[in-house]
Parts: C-alpha cells; sequence; structure tokens
C-alpha cells in the first residue's frame, strides 16, 4: 500500500515524475511547492525567542528578574498565536548539535533494508520516518545530548508554567503525576529522523504530511535546507532559515490539553525540493504512557472556559488520534 511504501524509496528510483500513489489529493495541495521558493510573502515569521535569561546560570541580578518576565511573555505569546517558536539561548552545545547531525549522516547511508529495522512503527502511532527512544529515563543510562534535551524540556516547561500564571514547576508535575515518583513516571524522549529525499515534483508531493505532534513538546534541529511550513491564521507559513544554533519547538497535544487550548498544538507539514536532500532530527518529550492521565488543569477550567478535553491517558490520546486517521483515510479513498 502507498502509506506502507518509504519516501525514501523515491529518491533511489530516479524518476522524471512522481508515481501516483505520492500525489497528494487536490485540497491538500494549497500551498505546496519547491521548499526553496516557497516563502512568506507578507513576512509573517515564526518568533523567534531567546530564553538565556533561564539557562544562562552565572549569578543573578536584579535586572534578571525582568528579563525573565520578558522572556515569559514572548514564550507565552508564542505559544498562544502560533504553537512553535525559534528558540535560541537553549543552552544545548553546539558541539553535542553537530555530533548529533554527523551520525545522522552515517545512518542514512546504511542500506535501506538495514534501517527499516528502525523505522517507526505505524501501530504506535508513529507514521512515518525513523525513531529510536533515547535512554532518558531516571533508570536508563542518558547520553549527554539527551541530559541536555530533557532539561531544556524542564526549562520551557516552567517558562510556560509561569506564562499561564502558575508555579514554574506546575506543568511537569502534572505531566509526569509528580507525588508518585517512580521510574515509569518520567518524561520520555523519543527521536525520530526524517529524510526527505529530492522530489522532481514538490507541488504535488510532501515530504511529512501535516499534523500536529502528540507530544508535549517537539525539538527539531535540520540540515538547513528548508521544507517547514507551518499552520498559522488559516495560511501556511514557511519556517525561515533560522538563525544558526536556534531551535525549532513544537508545542504538542499533551501540552494543549494541560493548557486546555490556551497553548496550541501546532499543525505542521514538512515540503520537499527539486535541489537538496533535506534531513531532520526531531526529539519528542512526551509524557509516560499510562502512569498519567492528562486533563485541563483544573486551575484553568472556569465557568466561561470550560474543559475543552476529555481526561486520557497518553496511550489513550495516541490510540484515539490513529483510529481517526485510520477513519479518515479510508474515507479519502472511498471519496477518490
Ligand atoms: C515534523 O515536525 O514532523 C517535521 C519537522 C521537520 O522536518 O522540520
Ligand atoms: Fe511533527
Amino acid at each position: 500500500s502507498p502509506s506502507s511504501t518509504r519516501v525514501e524509496s523515491l529518491s533511489l528510483s530516479g524518476l522524471c515524475a512522481i508515481s501516483p500513489e505520492y500525489v497528494r489529493p487536490a485540497d491538500e495541495r494549497a500551498g505546496l511547492g519547491d521548499a526553496f521558493d516557497v516563502d512568506d510573502r507578507d513576512g509573517l515569521q515564526i518568533p523567534i525567542v531567546d530564553i538565556s535569561p533561564f539557562t544562562g546560570g552565572n549569578g543573578k541580578d536584579d535586572d534578571d528578574d525582568q528579563r525573565r518576565r520578558v522572556v515569559v511573555e514572548a514564550v507565552r505569546a508564542a505559544a498562544t498565536d502560533w504553537g512553535v517558536m525559534h528558540v535560541a539561548g537553549h543552552g544545548v552545545p553546539r558541539e553535542l548539535v553537530d555530533r548529533v547531525r554527523t551520525a545522522g549522516a552515517g545512518f542514512f547511508a546504511l542500506p535501506v533494508a538495514a534501517k527499516e529495522a528502525y523505522a517507526n512503527d505505524p501501530a504506535a502511532g508513529r507514521l512515518q520516518g525513523y525513531g529510536s527512544r533515547l535512554a532518558a529515563n531516571a533508570a536508563g543510562h542518558r547520553d549527554e545530548f539527551g541530559r541536555r534535551v530533557r532539561e531544556l524540556a524542564s526549562t520551557l516547561l516552567a517558562v510556560l508554567s509561569l506564562g499561564l500564571g502558575l508555579p514554574g514547576s506546575r506543568l511537569e508535575d502534572e505531566l509526569t503525576g509528580a507525588g508518585n515518583k517512580g521510574d515509569d513516571d518520567d518524561l520520555v524522549l523519543q527521536m525520530k529522523v526524517n529524510y526527505y529525499p529530492r522530489c522532481p515534483q514538490p507541488e504535488l508531493a510532501v515530504g511529512v504530511e501535516a499534523h500536529t505532534d502528540v507530544s508535549a513538546l517537539s525539538f527539531v534541529l535540520h540540515n538547513g535546507v528548508p521544507g517547514l511550513q507551518v499552520r498559522h491564521a488559516g495560511r501556511w507559513v514557511a519556517a525561515a532559515r533560522s538563525p544558526e544554533d536556534t531551535m525549532v519547538v513544537h508545542v504538542g497535544d499533551a501540552l494543549e490539553i494541560l493548557s486546555n487550548g490556551r497553548y496550541a498544538s501546532v499543525l505542521h507539514r514538512g515540503l520537499v525540493n527539486r535541489e537538496a536532500v533535506r534531513v531532520s532530527w526531531v526529539v519528542f518529550c512526551e509524557p509516560p504512557p499510562d502512569a498519567v492521565v492528562l486533563r485541563p488543569l483544573p486551575e484553568l477550567v472556569t465557568a466561561d472556559e470550560p474543559a475543552r478535553f476529555e481526561p486520557r491517558t497518553f496511550r489513550e490520546h495516541l490510540d484515539r488520534k490513529l483510529s481517526k486517521k485510520q477513519l479518515l483515510d479510508e474515507q479519502h479513498q472511498k471519496d477518490d
């Protein structure tokens, strides 16, 4: 079936036109095109936030409180209006990021069959790409990159909690079922690698279909080739070539649920282009699958703003989302 054909095989086949199974339905083609040409015509851009007042480490002076308030407001606004931001001053050292990118290049030189061993499992809700779980739970050995991203997740969750007018620890405590600490209830970090082959007809195909992430937060690195598009105010906006050393951070479904929709899980997709292979590395920071029930924080639920989401575990959320997608796909096939 088309969905089980990995997009990568396209690049190996050297086609002059894409095979019909990759052609997106007409209603999905709006805004598609060569990722090098699709730019933001009216200058709309994903916000850039510099969080160094929270990651700087050095002694605190009086100005720091003021700087931190500015960061909280900028992150709150980005997470509310966009659900995505370029994060500067994230504190993950450049050499660790470079190491991830280099290891990725080696991985994609492997034969397709070898890579299949790491392929994501659609039944687990990971629809495309290659994935692996970073050893990041309390019991496991955690590599340095995973450790730094985990720290960054804590920092951002604290900033996002403050942005909701709540204590800094509130979101992370809720996501990890604090108070009932065990090995099963830390945040889970998963890495997914997206490989976007060059494509002769980028206006007809997508590299990664439009979706929201199920995670609480996702952290995106890439090889500098454009391709990410996000949905904002009813249109697709291409992520600009971000400043050096920034990371794209998505708000995912889990955070949208906890914040009762104040923070928006961003709809996004990956475009292909004719000229260059794009690779992206995404670290998903997820709640534990079963140990925590995700629900809007009671402090945010009022008569004016009733709960917008039913309680569910992360695993239940994945299952529901996957069955919805299957239903929609079947519907699409019938309509064709
Ligand atoms: C994704 O977030 O699913 C794709 C991100 C990217 O390739 O930039
Ligand atoms: Fe995504």
